[in-house]
């Protein structure tokens, strides 16, 4: 498969379970693979940076750009969970660090690409949400800051995709459902629950996600703007 043959595309969260897949999917779909994170990547051009940081992002793109004369594609993957934490007892403190990485480092993230593909007049974004947030708020698990940090994503990906779409820029999300990644390694006791709960009794592959991404990163997607795929084997039928 070579869909995205010729494209540079930047990755973020790409040392992680989908973002990894997804890294591996565009490297074998043609693309020249920018991996950000804030630990080493294993595939494509590793990039330590935190999203959280706007002067170090800014600069990621400038060096992007300044190696490969613009940018095609960034999909924003990098994103944290909170342990199981009840929301009257929630510090101020924990609802930021993961508001502070899923939406606002994704703002940050998709504002520093997005300017410049506004300058070029054209580029694609694709942000990772999640079913949970938007379509149903995870159980048993106490994770609201979480929930509504993915809520968000999707509210600003329709945000950003309507401010920018006569402007040659689209940006679409892909909501998962469960993934067996990192991620999860610490609720693997909620498992079974989850899986009862899916009526397709299984969790996603990271490339299956990978595939929706790739789709949407390409032209054969040019009509999609500010769309939401979800792909949850499911789960948000209930
Ligand atoms: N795994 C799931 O079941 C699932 C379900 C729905 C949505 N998602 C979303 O998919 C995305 C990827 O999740 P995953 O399962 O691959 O998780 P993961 O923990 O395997 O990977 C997340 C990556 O993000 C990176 N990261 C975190 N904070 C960062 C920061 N400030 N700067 C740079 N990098 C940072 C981490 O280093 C890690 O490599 C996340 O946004 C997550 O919320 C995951």
């Amino acid at each position: 498969m070579r869909g995205l043959n010729g494209m540079v595309v930047a990755v973020t969260g790409s040392a992680g379970g989908i973002g990894e897949a997804v890294c591996a999917r565009l490297i074998d779909e043609g693309a020249t693979v920018y991996a950000l994170d804030r630990s080493t990547s294993p595939l494509g051009e590793s990039t330590i940076v935190d999203i959280t940081d706007p002067e170090a992002m800014g600069q990621v793109v400038a060096d992007i750009v300044d190696r490969e004369g613009g940018v095609d594609g960034l999909v924003a993957a990098a994103g944290v969970v909170e342990d199981d934490i009840a929301a009257e007892e929630m510090t101020l403190d924990q609802w930021d660090r993961t508001l502070g990485v899923n939406l606002r480092g994704l703002f940050i993230t998709n504002q520093a690409f997005g300017r410049r593909m506004l300058g070029q007049g054209a580029g694609t974004i694709v942000n990772i949400s999640s079913m949970s947030g938007n379509h149903v708020v995870n159980v048993p698990q106490k994770q609201c800051a979480y929930n509504a940090s993915k809520a968000a994503v999707t509210a600003l990906t329709k945000s950003l995709a309507s401010e920018w779409a006569d402007r040659g820029v689209r940006v679409n999300a892909v909501s998962p459902g469960y993934v067996a990644t990192p991620l999860l390694a610490r609720k693997a006791h909620q498992f079974q629950q989850w899986l009862d709960a899916t009526p397709q009794h299984r969790m996603a592959e990271p490339s299956e996600i990978a595939a929706a991404v790739a789709f949407l990163l390409s032209n054969e997607s040019g009509y999609f703007c500010g769309s939401e795929l979800v792909a949850d084997g499911g789960y948000s039928l209930r």
